[in-house]
């Protein structure tokens, strides 16, 4: 992966372990929860909580506790943000097979919140574009 040849350290393993379970909660729900119903899936499959986050937080790529408050989501009021890298390039790859943020715009339903999802999808895209193209040496080194 582009990430690794920079210096990151990213476990292709849970990339891809979370990559191919990340939608496994619609077997028992559809909608928003099913991150969470997912998550919950693998740990009873005996997957990490490593797992169970990439799972949880792919949904729109990111979901924050102020939006589930806003938009009255049918979710546990806590951030559902991808911060691990390897969380961050499972949501971000999801976004990107979907045509641009509908999935998010259809699974949110609040026309109001348009707007700020499209942002942290882009803002993920961001944070994924930077890691591809910019070594980790270079930013510890351009950091100080
Ligand atoms: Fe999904």
């Amino acid at each position: 992966m582009a990430i690794q040849q920079n210096e990151y350290k990213v476990s292709e393993t849970d990339v891809f372990v979370g990559a191919a379970l990340h939608d496994i909660g619609y077997i028992r729900i559809n909608g928003i929860r099913h991150g969470i119903v997912g998550g919950e899936i693998a740990l009873e499959l005996g997957y990490s909580k490593r797992i169970a986050r990439i799972i949880e937080t792919h949904i729109v790529g990111g979901i924050s506790k102020e939006l589930i408050i806003a938009s009255n989501l049918d979710l546990p009021i806590q951030d559902f943000l991808p911060i691990a890298l390897e969380e961050k390039i499972v949501a971000c790859a999801d976004q990107l097979v979907h045509e641009r943020c509908k999935s998010g715009i259809y699974l949110i339903e609040d026309p109001s919140k348009n707007e700020e999802i499209a942002m942290n999808i882009y803002k993920l895209y961001e944070d994924i574009f930077y890691l591809c193209f910019n070594s980790r040496k270079e930013t510890v080194h351009n950091s100080k």
